[in-house]
């Protein structure tokens, strides 16, 4: 089973780098949707309070199971250093179906070492490949080459998963 990627994204930017992604993978994609309003300068305010202090969100209804993909790409906005609050409920409510996860995210700055270690604690599992853009290198279409390299690798981890599944039979 090829990888699903799974993104929330406030603005676009995230959303613009996962679905580029499912389309070099010719792969499911799912947005997340947040039912809880993340618009304007108090929206703004309340997402990176959010994200500070952890807290969970309620997620419009999902299209894909992640139980029935090898491995899942999890795409999200740095918010406070941290994930996004849509993306940390989506791991904590279906993290018991994973069989492997990657992370990307976008963010403004340089700065994402804390997020990627806060999503593989969630996970309870390693990466198997993480990719952390800018947000102006994603603007600015800099970014395929990268982004390439991130597809291969979950190409071959599910490559790897189809060979082992079949050897079980
Ligand atoms: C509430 C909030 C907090 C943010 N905190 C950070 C941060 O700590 N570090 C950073 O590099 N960028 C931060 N950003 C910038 C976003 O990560 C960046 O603009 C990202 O590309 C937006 O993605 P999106 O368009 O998919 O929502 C923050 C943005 C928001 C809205």
């Amino acid at each position: 089973m090829k990888p699903l990627v799974v993104f929330y994204s406030r603005t676009g930017t995230t959303k613009k780098v996962g679905e580029a992604l499912a389309d070099l993978i010719q792969c499911d994609s799912e947005e997340l949707i947040d039912t809880k309003k993340r618009t304007g300068p108090l929206g703004f305010l309340r997402s990176g309070r959010d994200a500070a202090r952890n807290k969970l969100t309620v997620l419009g209804p999902l299209i894909h199971d992640p139980a029935l993909y090898d491995v899942v790409a999890l795409g999200t906005p740095v918010w406070s250093g941290l994930m996004s609050s849509p993306m940390r409920t989506y791991i904590t409510n279906n993290k018991s179906k994973f069989n492997g996860v990657a992370f990307f995210c976008t963010q403004g700055g340089n700065e994402n070492r804390k997020l990627f270690d806060d999503m593989q604690a969630l996970c309870g599992r390693s990466p198997v490949s993480v990719l952390a853009l800018r947000a102006s290198l994603v603007k600015n279409e800099e970014y395929n080459e990268r982004l390439r390299q991130f597809a291969g690798a979950l190409q071959t981890q599910s490559d790897a998963n189809a060979a082992t599944t079949s050897e079980d039979r």
